[in-house]
């Protein structure tokens, strides 16, 4: 599907990004502020520090209002003018715009009163790297760059997939050989090349690197990494939209490499700026794997360093990097913020995929049981307070990770003895009731 088949596009009659290229600044590094002109670098010359993309906040704060905002279609490009595109894409995903719906029945078994779900499990490929991707994706046709790429943990393999067909540019996917079958099938439905690489993540991501300098593909989150992490922000403007052009109390987020966590602060940052909300604290809460949380132990023990786990031990394979090129700057923001980085057992994570899809009706995969998980442990640790609003974002669907909800209960691999699955039924009204009756 393309952008041509919905309502007339973001900004179509307004002075949107088309007319104003001044709001964008291009690229810098954010460690020592050097500008970088090459539009696919993505480390500083001078200190090697990552590049972000960089706006005139007094540009952009004449450029929207709310009205302006709400009048537009849904989607990420709502907020066009807050993200490092020249122009919105003509064709694309239909991407964000996902419901923020009250979860009473989750929040009375967690102990959290006021709590939000953020839903991104809709997306066009189910995850909430979709978001990214399209940003990339734009800014890789206005290069016009040959082919889409990533090193993935598994949803981004879905997502990359997906835009690249929907804009017809080949994709390559590098992923962990050994990475859930629905991942890779994903992949390969929407006609991705995908690349086994004997190793984790972080091999996958070095041999990326390389692969990315060698052939000039446009690899999301490598080269395209400026762009595409500025994909996220788009969570926290579309929450902050939600209640009403306001912040949340906490948000709890899943951290794998640790983008999404701190763009979610950059973008109500941003928002606060150009003075679509008023600036008010949020607590920062963030959920890792225990067996691959380099963040959650950084933070446990107050340091700067983050130490790299060389080989992950966890079901929660989406989440699971070792190396997180955010990590330190997202044990930071915790800190700083007066939230946490929970370190979440396995057996918890299953059992908070099950909750909400019990008590919510929303199926997340591994990471959304992270997160809630994440939510428990913050409120049982006094992070999370009695009264607070609390916004938990759901960043997968539960259908990439079939296997995961088993974990901990009993004849988990025995299919006939499934929990709530009936035995196989006569078609007759009397074998209803033999075995109702038996059940009751
Ligand atoms: C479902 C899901 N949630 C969260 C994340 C974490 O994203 P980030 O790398 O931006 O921390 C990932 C990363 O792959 C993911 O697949
Ligand atoms: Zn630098």
């Amino acid at each position: 599907m393309t952008t041509d088949t919905l309502p007339s596009p973001v900004g179509a009659n307004d002075t949107g990004p088309r007319a104003a290229p001044e709001r964008l600044l291009g690229l810098a590094c954010r460690a020592c502020g050097r500008p970088e002109t090459g539009p696919l670098a993505y480390v500083c010359p001078a200190c090697f520090g990552p590049l972000d993309a960089r706006y005139d906040l007094d540009v952009v704060r004449h450029l929207v209002d709310r009205t302006v905002i709400e009048r537009r279609p849904p989607g990420i490009w709502r907020y066009s003018e807050l993200l490092p595109v020249e122009t919105v894409p003509r064709r694309g995903l239909p991407v964000g715009s996902t419901p923020l719906t009250g979860a009473e029945r989750l929040g009375g078994a967690l102990g959290i009163e006021r709590l939000w779900i953020k839903d991104d499990t809709r997306n066009p490929s189910l995850s909430f790297k979709d978001r990214a991707v399209a940003v990339a994706t734009a800014r890789a046709t206005e290069l016009r760059l040959a082919a889409l790429a990533c090193a993935s943990t598994g949803n981004l393999a879905g997502a990359t997939a997906a835009a690249a067909a929907a804009v017809g540019l080949p994709a390559f996917v590098f992923i962990p050989a050994d990475l859930e079958p629905a991942k890779i099938d994903h992949a390969l439905a929407y006609g991705a090349t995908v690349v086994p690489v004997a190793g984790t993540y972080d091999d996958v991501n070095r041999l990326c690197l390389e692969v990315a300098d060698e052939t000039g593909w446009g690899f999301v989150n490598v080269n395209l990494r400026p762009y595409y992490a500025e994909g996220s922000k788009t969570l926290a403007f579309e929450i902050a939209e939600s209640l009403g052009w306001r912040t949340p109390d906490v948000v709890v987020a899943p951290i794998a490499s640790g983008a999404l966590f701190t763009k979610l602060a950059r973008g109500w940052d941003e928002l606060a700026e150009v003075g679509l909300i008023e600036r008010r604290p949020v607590r920062f809460v963030g959920g890792q794997p225990a067996g691959c949380g380099p963040v959650a132990t950084a933070w446990e023990r107050g340091s700067e360093v983050i130490e790299p786990v060389r080989t992950p031990d966890t079901i929660v394979r989406s989440l699971a990097i070792g190396s997180p090129a955010d990590g330190r700057e997202a044990a930071e923001l915790a800190h700083q913020s007066g939230g946490s980085v929970e370190a979440v057992p396995d057996e918890a994570t299953a059992a908070a995929i099950r909750d909400v899809a019990r008590l919510e009706g929303v199926y997340p995969e591994t990471a959304g049981g992270v997160t809630i998980a994440a939510a428990a442990a913050a409120r049982r640790r006094g992070v999370i307070r009695p009264g607070d609003e609390v916004v938990a974002i759901l960043t997968g669907n539960g259908l990439k990770t079939p296997e995961a909800r088993q974990l901990g209960l009993p004849d988990a691999t025995a299919t006939a003895d499934r929990p709530g699955l009936a035995p196989v039924l006569a078609p007759t009204l009397a074998a209803f009731e033999r075995w109702i009756g038996g059940a009751g």
